[in-house]
């Protein structure tokens, strides 16, 4: 539901950000800081005011992530704020991105595009731009972000982005937001930081920043809460408690005989040397998710998971549903999709993304894991973050604070699972 901006309250921050001549920041300011503090919404409420300024003479860009994400973070919002409230008009070409505003009398050319990717920079060679907005920067590649940059070369240019705080290892920290902090005068001839905090954000409800709060803990909390830049440290699910989230083997059966579970579906992860592991999940009706059972074994073939996978299928009475599946070895999974009768994806999530979702299920209560699948127990007590020297290895990547990679196969196995199911089915 887009904003209704009649009655938007605004917090002393906000007001300080919004009076600003848009000529009198520098080449790029960046908004960072907690979750929901209004980062992206105070520059949609400026950028007419900036464009106006700026004039349209040159292009304009707003990249994200993916064009999607541009598209669900921010031209959701722009775009009735631009034609219900200021009368003017915003038309987007989804498969180009090519995009047009129309305000006050003058026609802004835009363009619409994800940095996400290392490829992603050959979209954006060439050309003169004299605005970008990149929402979530840290989402973006680095050879992207040295390519936008390296577009705004006329005088009156300026560049606008906003994000979340990651790990004080990311580029963006490295490069700009320390100096930044430190003085540095270079830096701050072409960059401006503004720091938000929840509570700049006037528009929230006490309850709303408290539930937001009870998502998050160790390092996401500093982060996404406190929006502070650090380095990821100790286990990845530090909230997991085994004397909460453990359930017995007779407690499962006694929900799938009482049909409380009303689907069932399944991660796995392939492996040869590496373990395999499969993951049958069950989700019930108030969507809490439960690990039913575990698969994992060095060696084993396609065909024993298959094996495995019809057994259970007798075993629990059920037909499963699907099966998300790590999409490095097709061939199996092509063996899986002729041999059993579930639908078989191999849509591999982001790791920070599904990272998070399982994480926020975790803080909630809403996964139980059973007794019996102690291979994932083992690993829920051991998948860490790289430790702050193991991480110097990762400097100057996006991938700055990813876990580490080892022992992890189940933890990817879940990952890919609960991912699909939350992402697909449980909107
Ligand atoms: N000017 C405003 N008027 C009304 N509501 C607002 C305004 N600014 C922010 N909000 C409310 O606060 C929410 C969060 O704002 P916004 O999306 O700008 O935060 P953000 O800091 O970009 O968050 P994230 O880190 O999750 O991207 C909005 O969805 C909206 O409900
Ligand atoms: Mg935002």
């Amino acid at each position: 539901m887009p904003v209704k901006w009649e009655n938007s309250k605004y917090s002393k921050k906000s007001k300080q950000f919004l009076a600003k001549d848009p000529m009198s920041f520098p080449l790029l300011t960046l908004l960072d800081g907690a979750v929901r503090s209004g980062k992206t919404l105070n520059i949609v409420q400026k950028i007419p005011q900036i464009f106006d300024s700026i004039g349209n003479e040159y292009l304009k860009v707003f990249s994200g992530y993916s064009k999607s994400t541009v598209r669900n973070n921010v031209l959701i919002e722009l775009k009735p704020y631009i034609e219900n409230y200021l009368g003017g008009n915003l038309k987007y070409n989804t498969s180009s991105g090519e995009m047009e505003i129309s305000l006050w009398g003058k026609k802004y050319p835009c363009l619409v595009v994800g940095g996400g990717d290392s490829d992603s920079v050959a979209s954006i060679q060439g050309g003169t731009w004299d605005f970008w907005y990149a929402n979530e920067l840290p989402q973006h590649h680095y050879s992207f972000y040295n390519m936008a940059l390296s577009r705004l070369t006329p005088a009156n240019a300026r560049a606008f982005a906003d994000s979340n705080p990651e790990s004080a290892n990311h580029w963006l920290y490295q490069e700009k937001i320390k100096p930044y902090l430190e003085n540095n005068p270079e830096v701050r001839k072409v960059f401006e930081y503004w720091h938000f905090k929840m509570s700049d954000n006037a528009n929230l409800s006490k309850t709303f920043i408290e539930n937001q709060e009870k998502l998050y803990s160790g390092a996401f909390k500093a982060r996404k809460i406190d929006g502070l830049w650090i380095v990821a440290e100790g286990l990845v699910y530090d909230t997991f408690n085994t004397s909460k989230h453990v359930i017995s083997h007779n407690q499962i059966i006694d929900k799938v005989k009482t049909n409380n579970i009303v689907e069932y579906f399944l991660g796995i992860d392939w492996g040869w040397n590496h373990p395999t592991a499969c993951l049958l999940m069950g989700v019930d009706r108030f969507g809490k998710y439960y690990l039913l059972d575990e698969l994992y074994s060095q060696k084993i073939e396609a065909d024993n998971v298959i094996k495995w996978i019809n057994q259970k299928q007798q075993e629990y009475g059920r037909y499963f549903s699907f099966a998300n599946c790590d999409n490095a070895r097709p061939e199996q999974n092509d063996k899986l999709r002729k041999a059993t009768n579930l639908v078989i994806y191999e849509d591999k999530p982001r790791i920070e993304d599904s990272v998070s979702l399982v994480r926020g299920l975790i803080n909630y209560d809403k996964l139980l894991v059973c007794e019996t699948c102690t291979a994932t127990l083992n690993e829920f007590l051991t998948y860490r973050y790289p430790s702050e020297t193991e991480q110097l290895k990762f400097m100057g990547s996006n991938n700055a604070d990813l876990p580490l990679k080892l022992n992890d196969d189940c933890m990817d196995a879940l990952r890919y699972a609960i991912f699909k199911h939350l992402t697909t089915f449980n909107r």
